[in-house]
């Protein structure tokens, strides 16, 4: 078949021969019951598979998965070429190895004198640190059995080959297999087991999806290669809760765990300023205080141009289109672009009342209040609704020093000691919040 019939794909099937064993054939079907390997135990007896967590001397990476690696675990790493995931895993190794641990790292995209001259620069030079450049999958097994690590990385996962599966490396049938004989290799050993995975153009990660049903927690580093600001979120994790975001600062020395972003995420415009509005956007159970930007120009173009960087390009043209109906703000003949600071991905409905400020505000050349935060999802009709974890976002803005708030006015918890503007639609948060 030429192309898939279930994603639409074309190129991406893959012969595989399978061989019939006692387990796929007729026996198995008949329903003969096998003598139990392992009898079944009360849940109160089965010991605790939590009990090696190691520290990877990255308060930030620990936090996300969840207080540390779990010895067996393994974790897949994804995230866009030049995002940080060699740098991060070469600082976590050399920290494990630090702390007495046999780290075996694997590099199978840079020789080991290219990884030495980054482990020189980021100082993370550790005797237990070994290194290994290698692209075959059973002489990574080969160094795995000589060398018995507590850790290993492989550097990446769409790099290594095994010899016995037809297709190139990076192809579905290679990356899945080597993964499959990576994992059961660390749950024999009990090693602790990072993988890097790329990702593609779309932001998906290479290679099947199955990729990430095989690993216990999947980790993805974001953040705009342009900023050194980068965010790890766990979008998987068998060990922890989802939803905790790390926060990286690229450095002349490596990712810096951030452990407070305060007004990271807000730019620096002067007071007056229009087209920007700060909203606390929730990343995991953190709030992070952010500023959404927009400019609203003239245009000659028949379709006038909507274009978002860090937002959602689906929500903004919404929201113009509410503004246009709900308010009437005139910008048939606008080009309206959007965008976050810092290069933070915002994707919440939370967020829908600052960029309309925001647009609103350069339409109609008011700057909103640099002191004010504005938060809540809008409606078609241009209701506002409430957002999630309202009290939790107000303190934050409190402990930043913002004096007010906008919000939806169904929020009736405390103030926090800010100014709220309780706005029942657009149009009184407009009233509300623009100068
Ligand atoms: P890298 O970890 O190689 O990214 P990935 O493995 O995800 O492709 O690092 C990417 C970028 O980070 C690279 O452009 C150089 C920069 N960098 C720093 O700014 N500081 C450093 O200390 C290091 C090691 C890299
Ligand atoms: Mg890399």
């Amino acid at each position: 078949m030429g192309r898939c019939p279930g994603c639409g794909t074309w190129g991406s099937m893959a012969e595989e021969a399978v061989a019939v064993t006692a387990a796929t054939g007729a026996g198995a079907r008949a329903g003969r019951a096998g003598g139990p390997r392992r009898p079944a135990r009360p849940v109160t007896e089965v010991p605790l598979d939590d009990a090696g967590r190691a520290e990877t001397g990255l308060p930030e990476l620990d936090r996300v998965l969840g207080g540390g690696l779990v010895a067996g675990s393994v974790t897949l790493l994804g995230g866009e070429p030049g995002a940080g995931k060699s740098t991060l895993l070469l600082q976590a190794a050399a920290a494990l190895a630090g702390a007495g641990r046999t780290v075996l790292y694997v590099s199978a995209e840079e020789s080991p004198g290219q990884v030495r001259l980054r482990a020189e620069r980021l100082g993370a030079c550790a005797p237990r640190l070994l290194l290994a450049g290698e692209t075959d999958v059973p002489a990574v097994l080969g160094l795995v059995e000589a060398h018995g690590p507590d850790v290993l990385v492989v550097d990446s996962i769409q790099t290594v080959r095994d010899p016995h599966v037809p297709g190139t490396a990076g192809g579905v049938s290679q990356v899945r297999e080597c993964a499959g004989t990576i994992v059961r290799a660390a749950k024999q050993r009990d090693m602790a087991t990072l993988l890097v995975g790329h990702v593609t153009k779309d932001g998906s990660l290479a290679g099947p999806r199955v990729l990430e049903h095989l690993v216990d927690v999947v980790l993805e580093v974001d953040g705009d290669r342009h900023h050194a600001l980068r965010l790890l979120r766990a979008t998987k994790n068998r060990f922890g809760a989802v939803g905790e975001v790390g926060c990286f600062e690229m450095t002349g020395t490596g990712m810096t765990g951030v452990a407070d972003a305060g007004r990271l995420f807000v730019g620096e415009a002067a007071d007056g300023t229009t087209g920007v509005a700060v909203t606390l956007a929730l990343e995991g159970r953190r709030p992070l205080a952010c500023e959404v930007q927009a400019l609203v120009a003239p245009t000659n173009l028949a379709n006038p141009r909507r274009v978002a960087s860090g937002l959602d390009a689906q929500r903004l043209a919404l929201l113009v289109a509410v503004l246009q109906r709900r308010v009437a703000l005139a910008l048939g003949d606008r080009d309206v672009f959007a965008s976050s600071v810092g290069g933070v991905r915002l994707a919440e409905p939370a967020v829908d009342l600052a960029l309309c400020l925001a647009i609103a505000s350069s339409r109609r050349d008011a700057p909103v209040p640099r002191d004010l935060v504005v938060l809540g999802e809008v409606g078609l009709a241009g209701e506002l609704r409430r957002v999630a974890a309202t009290e939790r976002r107000l303190a934050e803005a409190q402990r930043l020093g913002f004096a007010g708030a906008v919000l939806p006015a169904a929020y009736d918890g405390p103030a926090y000691g800010l100014r709220l503007h309780r706005a029942r639609d657009l149009r009184q948060a407009m009233l509300a919040g623009l100068a």
